[in-house]
């Protein structure tokens, strides 16, 4: 279970202080998928990023299955990025100079995967994306906006993470591929029991969500 209490995150520019996040407070099951809404500069990412401990919240609390995050020391949140999160950005955050199929044993070595069985799952995963073959040896400037958002799925979902970040991960998709990565979302949280949060605009991944929050101007409320 994801606890969120009273989070906070102020940005402060040469324009003044930007309240990115206010006083967000909200619980998320394991098994549970959550579709996260919201205009453009509402604060969607920014949440994601304080969940993933990519950056720090001014205060405020998340637990997750029962640890305080903010307790975490460096190790534990280097731990707790590589082998309990699967993230997908809105950049994708491929390394550039490795083939689409490295980036995903990169992953999975980083979270401790077996070592005996990291090509197998990687391959497994590619395929699940539509990514295998000969595409899966290119690098990421030699595959398409939307291959590569398939491969950044990929390398989310390879090491099977209890909680699952999405930021718009259907954004540069056709709508049969963006059908795979909704289902591929929604099995996550049912058939693995992750936490999976998707920020989207499309209906047909909102659809699929146990639940919908939205975030306007920094604040989240649940939609009945
Ligand atoms: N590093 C930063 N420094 C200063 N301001 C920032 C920073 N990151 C985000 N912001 C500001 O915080 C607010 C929330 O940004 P955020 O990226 O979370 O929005 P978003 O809901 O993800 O938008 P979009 O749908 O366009 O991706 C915006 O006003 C943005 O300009
Ligand atoms: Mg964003």
């Amino acid at each position: 279970m994801l606890k969120v209490d009273n989070l906070n995150k102020t940005f402060h520019t040469a324009a003044g202080d930007v309240h990115a996040v206010r006083n967000v407070s909200f619980n998320a099951d394991n098994g549970e998928m959550v579709a996260i809404i919201g205009a453009s500069g509402s604060g969607k990412s920014t949440l994601l990023a304080l969940l993933g401990l990519l950056d720090a919240p001014d205060k405020g609390s998340i637990d997750l299955d029962g640890v305080e995050l903010a307790n975490l020391d460096s190790g534990g949140r280097t731990k707790y990025r590589s082998s309990q999160v699967g993230f997908v950005f809105q950049q994708f955050n491929l390394i550039p100079n490795l083939s689409a199929r490295e980036n995903v044993l990169l992953a999975l070595e980083y979270s401790h995967w077996p070592k005996a069985d990291r090509a197998r799952r990687a391959d497994e995963m590619l395929a699940l994306v539509g990514l295998d073959g000969e595409k899966s040896r290119r690098r990421p400037a030699r595959l398409s906006g939307g291959e590569q958002q398939r491969v950044a799925i990929a390398r989310a979902f390879a090491a099977q993470p209890q909680l699952i970040l999405a930021d718009e991960p259907t954004g540069s998709l056709d709508k049969s591929t963006g059908q795979k990565i909704v289902a591929l979302l929604r099995s996550a949280a049912s058939t693995q029991g992750a936490t999976v949060l998707v920020v989207t605009h499309d209906e047909k991944v909102a659809s699929q969500a146990d639940r919908r929050l939205e975030i306007d101007d920094g604040v989240l409320a649940e939609i009945a």
